[in-house]
């Protein structure tokens, strides 16, 4: 129906805003695309050496996530919430105004992990930072956080996640299929590393 069409776009539009880009603009620290690996989100930004861009680039791309699943809910219904959610996904890794060369997902996908659920957000997160804290690699511990997300779901009593989860991880392995190439090939940096 119309009003899942309209939080669709919503949360499209949303998520499609480069906040990485904007903040790497801002603050002068030059293109990200001639900066390591060329991507828009946080573990680039930090590449830059800038941690407080870094840290706004992940609580920024994150937020937009999550407010996408809490304005559809409190505005419409949870199947807006997730839609929301997974639009605005969709709109960080394609958006329209980079000519649908967006990011990688990752803050956007736990933010909206958060914002569906508090604990299965806060389970991601910690998959994420123990990886990150045992591996130091940025893709490698998105692809754990993501690959067990379904995992955390079911775990936590959120079987009605389990269909959204799977398919943004697919997703996720998609695109960082470049990232998983390089961690084949050992050649994969360590965060905060060129
Ligand atoms: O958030 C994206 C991260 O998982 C990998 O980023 O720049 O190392 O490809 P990057």
């Amino acid at each position: 129906p119309a009003i899942l069409i309209l939080w669709a776009l919503i949360g499209y539009g949303l998520g499609s805003v480069p906040f990485g880009m904007i903040i790497a603009k801002l603050m002068g620290l030059g293109n990200l695309r001639q900066i390591g690996s060329g991507n828009i989100g946080a573990t680039n930004v930090l590449r830059t050496g800038n941690k407080l861009a870094a840290f706004l680039t992940l609580l920024l791309d994150g937020g937009k996530g999550a407010a996408a699943v809490l304005l559809a809910r409190a505005l419409a219904a949870e199947d807006a919430a997730q839609l929301a959610g997974a639009l605005a996904f969709w709109g960080h890794c394609f958006p329209i105004w980079l000519k649908f060369r967006g990011g990688k997902g990752v803050a956007t996908f736990l933010g909206l992990l958060l914002g569906l659920s508090f604990p299965v957000g806060l389970a991601a997160c910690a998959t994420w930072l123990a990886t990150a804290f045992v591996v130091r690699i940025s893709s490698f511990a998105a692809l754990m956080a993501a690959a067990t997300s379904t995992i955390w779901m079911v775990l936590l009593g959120h079987g009605d996640m389990i269909a959204l989860g799977g398919v943004l991880t697919l997703l996720i392995f998609w695109t960082h299929r470049a990232n998983i190439t390089r961690i084949r090939a050992g050649t994969e940096p360590k965060i905060g590393k060129k």
